[in-house]
């Protein structure tokens, strides 16, 4: 076992094997531009257009509605103010929630500069949205609902097939972030309703610096940035070939091992769970739903330790992260832990843990002696 034992795959994922492997003849050898006319050009053109028919294969669109970016939070602006830019002449309202990353909260609020109007709905206590509240807030203005799919900190998976309903029945576009979810659980755009969607490289096992948007047939959407025609002219600029065809074949293997993937995650992340409370008993808090939650997600508070205090104390041994930010020795909660309504003493003793693909039995026995033992000094 190799230490320190890595539960933090929700910060990012190792590049797997065959991801690299498939990655690694295009950096030196197959270097042609796909823009260009001979061979080595239209090879590397080949490569972005298979791992384009890849990822459309994986959440189930045609390979033209995936547009490559360099990150999901590039993948959120272009579908943000890409719609805004686009459909400002119909209205000026954007509907968002309260939880979201801050690549989607940020670009809201620089639209908000714009002279844009953005609704922030609330959450419940397991950071679960209403459809309701979406309808009600619903105005002739609204051209966007940006609802994520499944949220980074706590797992909590949204109603997002009731949303696209409700965006279908009013003709209004409908973007998710999907960050988090592709690879972990089902992310089909059809039986989601969802008219954009933004996927993250190196959350399923390809390199960090590619992404993707999945934007509709039909969409009104402008550009952020101009040049040559690359990707249809909606993200132009020379393809990032190697890290495309990266997310290619993650999106592959995670199509193909998908079920294991999900069994695994899930298997070691209730180990893990069950652990915690056979050893520490009633002061674990677990928040959110898990009967609603990211199968690999875990996020917990030790009643009375510190969470930048465990997670520091146990970080040669194991690697998790906190839910609050602590600067100059002053702690900020996040803003989802807020929303969620949790108390300051709570979302400051809130860690989150998160599985991976391979974390096996051994990782997680040893990680539960360690956060138990932990817990027990510092309390
Ligand atoms: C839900 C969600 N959206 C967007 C992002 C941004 O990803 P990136 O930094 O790769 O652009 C993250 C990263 O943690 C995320 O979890």
């Amino acid at each position: 076992m190799e230490k320190p034992v890595y539960l933090d795959y929700n910060a990012t994922t190792p590049t797997d094997t065959k991801v690299a492997a498939e990655m690694l003849p295009y950096l030196q050898a197959h270097f042609g531009n796909p823009s260009s006319s001979y061979l080595i050009g239209k090879q590397n053109k080949e490569a972005v257009e298979r791992a384009r028919a890849q990822v459309a294969e994986l959440i189930n669109c045609q390979p033209e509605e995936i547009f490559f970016t360099s990150c999901a939070t590039e993948s959120n602006n272009l579908a943000i103010k890409g719609i805004a830019w686009a459909n400002s002449d119909k209205g000026r309202h954007v509907i968002t929630s309260s939880i979201e990353h801050p690549a989607v909260t940020e670009v809201c609020k620089y639209l908000s500069l714009q002279g844009f109007d953005i609704t922030y709905l609330p959450v419940n206590q397991y950071g679960r949205i209403d459809p309701e509240d979406v309808e009600n807030a619903i105005r002739k203005d609204t051209i966007l609902i940006s609802i994520m799919h499944a949220n980074n900190e706590i797992g909590t998976i949204q109603p997002i097939l009731e949303i696209g309903e409700i965006a279908r029945k009013n003709k209004i576009a409908f973007h998710t972030d999907a960050s988090q979810s592709v690879g972990k659980i089902e992310t089909n755009v059809d039986k989601l309703k969802v008219d954009l969607l933004t996927i993250a490289g190196h959350k399923l096992y390809a390199p960090k610096g590619i992404g993707a948007l999945y934007i509709r047939k039909g969409t009104r959407i402008e550009n952020l940035i101009h040049g040559a025609g690359q990707e249809k002219g909606i993200r132009p600029g020379t393809e990032n070939v190697i890290h495309t065809i990266g997310l290619g074949k993650a999106c592959e293997v995670a199509l193909r091992d998908f079920k294991q993937n999900r069994h695994n995650m899930q298997a070691s992340r209730d180990r893990l769970l069950d652990g915690l409370v056979s050893k520490i008993g009633s002061r674990v808090y677990v928040n959110g739903d898990l009967a609603n939650c990211l199968p690999n997600t875990l996020s917990v508070a030790f009643e009375k330790v510190s969470a930048h205090a465990l997670a520091s104390f146990i970080s040669s041994e194991v690697l998790i992260s906190t839910g609050s930010a602590c600067h100059s020795g002053e702690t900020t909660i996040s803003s989802v832990l807020q929303a969620m309504g949790l108390d300051f003493r709570m979302a400051a003793a809130t860690v989150r843990i998160s599985t991976g693909k391979h974390t096996n039995i051994e990782e997680i026995d040893f990680a539960v002696e360690t956060i138990v033992d932990a817990v027990k000094k510092l309390t």
